[in-house]
């Protein structure tokens, strides 16, 4: 599938026009190759991402929101080239990166880095925080005692104890070491930062700590975010657009303002129709609605819109025809795939 990265209405730094983006993602697509069956045959690929396309300027922050198994993790892991895409194009300041071999992409790796999910099960138990926090600086060949130093700078940065550097993970609370996480994502001063579900291995009262932390670092150092999260109610606080994917693609992306005001894709709509408002007389008034079924697997995915055996609105047209992203709100950037966007 071809479509246009969205148009983005305003940079938040003021950059020059005709700046190229930070990053700009085209049709981008990761097929895993299928399980083997007992009779030792390959299913079908799993199409895990399928045909991904955005841009990301400098210093802003792209929510990637969906349910457990659409593409968000695989995306991510793709944009920072922990995985080689399939297909498809990523273009870091300008420069494609998407087939770069490892030596290739030594350079650039520094300017992308990530946040993972659980900071206790990311972080290696048996070294210290200075360890941790240190060793990209030694791939990129730092001395031991210049990155030591670097990595107190990061602790205090984050918010740890910088006498606590001998440490080990497992005498840090999953804040703190989520706090160490950040701190080793920082150390070789990246542009790019992809999150993925930073806070959601962690408890309530600490996620806004972490999210609080997240955005100030951003501001202080000029970074963008792709911030990856099932939470919305995170993804609305952090985001300057969401994208809002479904089954290996993005089905609503634009302005976090229109789109959580204004979702235009059912599915959007759905999403958000579950998040709680924080005045219960709204929320009582208000219309739950309810995804039939489970998503269907990524490994055969039903052919036209692939939510249509879910979406309440389906017609004839969208078990054949599968919509393409395209601008559903006339002078919006927005982009929705969906034949019937709207109310
Ligand atoms: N290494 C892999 N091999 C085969 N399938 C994978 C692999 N990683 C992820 N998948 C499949 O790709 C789909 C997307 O996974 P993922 O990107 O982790 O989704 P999310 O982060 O949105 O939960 C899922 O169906 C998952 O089972
Ligand atoms: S294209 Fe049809 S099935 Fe798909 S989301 Fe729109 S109305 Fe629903
Ligand atoms: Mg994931």
């Amino acid at each position: 599938m071809t479509t246009a990265p969205a148009d983005i209405p305003e940079a938040r730094t003021g950059e020059e026009p005709g700046t190229p983006p930070l990053l700009a993602v085209t049709d981008l697509t990761m097929a895993f190759p299928g399980r083997r069956s007992a009779t030792g045959r390959r299913g079908a690929p799993v199409k895990a991402v399928d045909g991904v396309s955005f841009t990301l300027r400098s210093g802003e922050t792209l929510g990637l929101v969906g349910e457990s198994g659409c593409g968000k993790s695989t995306t991510g892991r793709m944009l920072v080239r922990l995985l080689e895409p399939t297909s498809g194009s990523i273009r870091f300041e300008g420069q494609e990166i998407a087939r770069l071999s490892p030596g290739a992409m030594r350079p650039h790796r520094r300017h992308l880095q990530m946040v993972f999910q659980d900071p206790h099960s990311s972080l290696n138990p048996r070294q210290t925080v200075a360890r941790i926090i240190s060793d990209p600086l030694l791939v990129q060949g730092w001395s031991a005692a210049d990155a030591r130093a670097r990595a107190a700078e990061l602790m205090e940065l984050t918010g740890l104890i910088p006498e606590h550097i001998n440490r080990y993970p497992h005498e840090f609370s999953g804040g703190q070491a989520q706090r160490i996480g950040i701190a080793r994502s920082l150390a070789t001063s990246p542009r790019l930062v992809v999150a993925d579900e930073p806070v959601s291995a962690l408890d309530v009262s600490v996620q806004a700590q972490i999210v609080n932390l997240m955005e100030r670092l951003r501001d202080e150092l000029g970074l963008s975010y792709v911030f990856i999260a099932h939470d919305l109610s995170v993804v609305k606080r952090v985001s300057d657009r969401v994208a809002v994917m479904y089954l290996g693609r993005i089905v609503e992306i634009g302005d976090k303002h229109a789109l959580y005001d204004s979702p235009q894709h059912p599915y959007t709509r759905a999403l958000l129709s579950a998040v709680p408002l924080p005045d219960p007389a709204a929320e009582r008034r208000r219309e739950r609605i309810t995804l039939l079924g489970d998503p269907p697997s990524p490994a055969s995915p039903p052919p036209g819109c692939s939510f249509h055996p879910r979406c309440a609105k389906a017609q004839e047209v969208c078990r054949t025809e599968r919509p393409l992203l395209r601008i559903a709100v006339p002078g919006e950037a927005r982009e929705v795939a969906c034949h019937f966007p709207g109310d």
